[in-house]
């Protein structure tokens, strides 16, 4: 089935603190951002790239990233929104039937693997997301710090993108999201839960699959990349 690509790339890196967004920082002489589009260039299964940036940010990433890397997949470039959701919408209006990969462009170190372990797990499943089982225990606390659950940690998943979908359930699923009054969900994944009643399903994402958030995120992938290398 044809396949496309959202790299979200419309953030304003709060937690990151720099000036320039964090998915512009380079790594290794690259932007962050390079990587995962790099990634979905190279992959067998990606037929189209839409890359949804910050609004004024469109001449930079077309000049400095996808012309300059030669990211040929890349057919837009559009202005995301002032929440994740919204940017996501905004990619979805671009796409064609078949699958989605849904991607944060602050995760470089997604992986060709992963791209074909969810082509499997959307191809029978519908909807899906890149996750590890969590290595530390999770707390549910109320609003004073005090704790009020300790799920299983057995049960208890990392979430990561690519999240995968059959783009028509995703779009359908975002379009009656987008006309709730108070919107809440931090993934896509939500959206089909809470929205269409979809199970979805989780597939390995990879333990190196970290999204750039904090400052010393840089330093984690700048060890990562050596090894790569
Ligand atoms: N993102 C986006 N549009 C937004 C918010 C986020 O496209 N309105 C993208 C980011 O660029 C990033 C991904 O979604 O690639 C994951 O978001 P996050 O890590 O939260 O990035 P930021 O929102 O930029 O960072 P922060 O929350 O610290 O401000
Ligand atoms: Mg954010």
């Amino acid at each position: 089935k044809y396949c496309t690509a959202i790299v979200l790339a419309a953030g304003s890196g709060k937690r990151m603190g720099t000036k320039v967004h964090k998915q512009y920082l380079l790594m290794g002489g690259k932007p962050v951002l390079y990587y995962s589009l790099r990634v979905f260039e190279d992959s067998r299964l990606i037929d189209e790239i839409i890359l949804v940036c910050g609004a004024g940010e469109e001449d930079y990433c077309r000049q400095q990233i996808v012309k300059k890397y030669g990211i040929s997949k890349v057919s837009k470039i559009i202005p995301g929104g002032a929440e994740r959701y919204n940017s996501v919408w905004n990619g979805l209006q671009e796409t064609r039937e078949g699958y989605v990969y849904i991607h944060d462009g602050a995760r470089p170190f997604v992986d060709e693997e992963m791209i074909e372990r969810a082509y499997e797990c959307v191809s029978e499943y519908h909807a899906c997301v890149a996750g590890m089982p969590s290595k530390d225990t999770i707390k549910i606390a109320d609003s004073d710090n005090m704790v009020t659950e300790t799920p299983d940690r057995s049960n208890v998943w990392i979430v990561q993108t690519p999240q995968v979908f059959d783009t028509g359930l995703i779009k359908k699923a975002y379009a009656v999201l987008m006309e709730q009054e108070e919107i809440s969900v931090t993934d896509d994944a939500m959206a089909a839960e809470q929205i269409s009643g979809t199970s979805v399903r989780l597939f390995y994402g990879s333990y190196e699959n970290i999204k750039i958030t904090t400052p010393e995120d840089l330093d984690i992938a700048d060890v990562f990349l050596k090894r790569k290398s």
